[in-house]
């Protein structure tokens, strides 16, 4: 029997108490995520049991129980108060996936500190941003990482501290390095910070259309809709060896690969390494994992492995798998049916939404390529793409709309009010999706309502690559839209005006890529670059992305003088 047990039940039946209840939380009292994830699990009598299975590219393996969590943590935390980090102050979190990144997060958490975590593959100028937007006080990293915090030391006069957790203190720090060893004391106590529901304590930043970067912001609240969520969705009990390939740099890797198992008590485990179809199923056989989450592309390379590498390793573990971050296409449901003999079950959310809010459930049935039915306690419906009135009828287009009302739901955009509002309607929030509604009430994704990249699960910004492309000497103007791809679902492509003077050729191609690379990431980097004369513009000037888009997919275009006249 699954956690869920009857869908329609709980649809009937639901209240989010009954996630209060369980984490004994009352309405106006203390609530610390960090607390939840550590302390409270000893406290059970969990603190012998194993937290994290860690373990990395080149084979080391670390192992730490909820005990070491919680000592741990206590560390991060005594530390960074001691550098004079106080509640409500940014600490971005900038590692790969090392057992401080995750530990780490749970001290800021505790100390009432805002954990900003950001993707460790970010170049300079895509951490500059983000650190100067958030106003961001320490950044904690890795040496390897630190040349890039290096770069941009000069223009974040607001950064303090840039503490370095491999540092073995030889060689001499830089400019406002300090290194720190989290595992050199077990500190037993630390104040906690009475934090309360709707004390901050994420900013996870997203990418939109327009614009630079948002940060969105969490609160401790938010544990109640992933504790519940992680229970009904990924069906997370005490037995279960959990593996959620997603990274801390984006929402996924911290709601449901630090907040929702740690709260549950669950034992996790951690691969701190690029893709490897086999090293992936070594993991699963090796740890005996049961509970899958990961992501359409993920699915798509491993299908593309091939059915007898799957041959080749135990995996009856496994017994449940959830999917998200795109459209988790109907064949590769069909293909985990058939080499696994479990069906990826979808799920729909985004940075913004905090938790899961519309997803497949144990025991509903799947259509394969349908991302399913709302979260009991999560009121979700289609707007008309023109006029916002409520779409009924089946089979109909719409933005995807929901009643911002559940407790993960972010709080805002850090200081940007007018975009956050700009998100709402009639009282309904918009996260900027297209779907269409079926009878049943199951819904299918049609696509982004907006022209956000979404790559291989992660959103890039075509405003943000353009910027950056102006910044290269060869470049007098660009515009960045998708491109079909059979694995990622979307790349980047580029279009290229040359400036007088530099002319088209295969070696300025590879720069150029390279040159985005470093400095945003390896996501955002075009994978295909085309030369143009002059790029397609409306009368007033604007660059019409459209066009290109619809050409690269086999659009039909319509009637382009609507477009001309945007
Ligand atoms: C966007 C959110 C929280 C998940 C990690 C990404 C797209 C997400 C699905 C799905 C089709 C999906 C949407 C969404 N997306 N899940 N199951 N099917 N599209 O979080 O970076 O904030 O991206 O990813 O477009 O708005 P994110």
């Amino acid at each position: 029997m699954s956690n869920i047990g009857s869908f329609d039940e709980r649809v009937r039946t639901f209240d989010w108490s009954i996630a209060e209840r369980e984490l004994e939380y009352t309405a106006g009292s203390g609530i610390n995520i960090g607390w939840y994830c550590a302390d409270r699990i000893c406290a059970k009598g969990g603190a012998q049991k194993l937290a994290l299975l860690w373990e990395n590219a080149q084979g080391e393996e670390k192992r730490f129980t909820y005990d070491d969590v919680r000592v741990y943590s206590n560390a991060v935390g005594a530390f960074l108060r001691r550098l004079g980090v106080e509640r409500g102050d940014r600490v971005c979190l900038f590692m790969d996936k090392v057992p401080e990144l995750y530990i780490g997060a749970v001290g800021v958490l505790k100390i009432g500190a805002i954990a900003q975590p950001l993707f460790s593959a970010f170049g300079d100028e895509s951490l500059h941003v983000r650190l100067e937007n958030a106003g961001t006080s320490v950044i904690v990293t890795q040496r390897k990482h630190a040349s890039k915090v290096r770069k941009i030391l000069d223009r974040l006069p607001q950064l303090r501290h840039v503490v370095i957790v491999d540092h073995d203190g030889a060689r001499a720090l830089k400019e406002r390095e300090v290194a720190f060893r989290m595992e050199a004391e077990r500190v037993e106590t630390l104040d906690l910070c009475p934090t309360t529901a709707e004390s901050p304590s994420l900013l996870h930043y997203t990418s939109g259309t327009t614009g630079m970067p948002k940060g969105v912001q969490h609160v401790h609240y938010s544990l109640v809709s992933q504790y519940l969520t992680a229970k009904w969705v990924l069906d997370l009990t005490e037995k279960d060896i959990y593996w959620c390939t997603a990274d801390p740099g984006w929402v996924t890797g911290t709601s449901y690969g630090i907040i929702a198992p740690w709260s549950l008590g669950v034992t996790q485990v951690v691969l701190d390494a690029g893709f490897s179809a086999e090293a992936w199923y070594r993991l699963i056989e090796k740890y005996r994992v049961t509970v899958w989450y990961s992501a359409p592309t993920a699915i798509r390379s491993l299908m593309k492995a091939g059915d007898e590498l799957v041959k080749q390793f135990d995996l009856s573990s496994l017994r449940h798998l959830i999917s998200v971050g795109e459209p988790l296409n109907a064949e590769a449901v069909v293909w985990s049916e058939r080499v696994f003999g479990l069906a990826f079950h979808d799920s729909y959310w985004q940075t913004e939404t905090g938790s899961i809010v519309i997803s497949n459930y144990p025991g509903l049935p799947i259509k394969a390529g349908s991302m399913g039915k709302p979260f009991p306690g999560v009121t979700a419906g289609l707007l008309d793409v023109q006029t916002f009135e409520p779409i009924t009828a089946p089979g109909v287009v719409g933005v995807i709309a929901l009643r911002p009302d559940w407790p993960a739901m972010m709080r805002g955009y850090w200081q940007n009010e007018a975009t956050y509002q700009a998100k709402f309607k009639n009282g309904w929030y918009m996260p900027g999706d297209r779907a269409r509604l079926d009878r049943e009430g199951y819904f299918w994704f049609v696509g982004r309502d907006d022209d956000v990249i979404n790559t291989a699960g992660h959103l890039v910004s075509p405003f943000e690559v353009e910027s950056a492309l102006l910044e290269h000497p060869a470049v007098a103007e660009s515009a960045v839209v998708s491109k079909p791809d059979p694995i990622n679902m979307e790349v980047v492509k580029a279009f290229v005006a040359l400036k007088p003077g530099f002319s088209p050729s295969d070696e300025l191609e590879l720069d150029i890529m390279n040159f985005i690379r470093k400095k945003l990431s390896p996501l955002a980097m075009p994978q295909a670059i085309e030369y143009v004369a002059s790029l397609p513009k409306t009368r007033s000037g604007k660059i019409m992305r459209r066009l290109l888009h619809a050409k690269e997919w086999g659009e039909d275009l319509g009637d382009t003088s609507t477009i001309e006249n945007d």
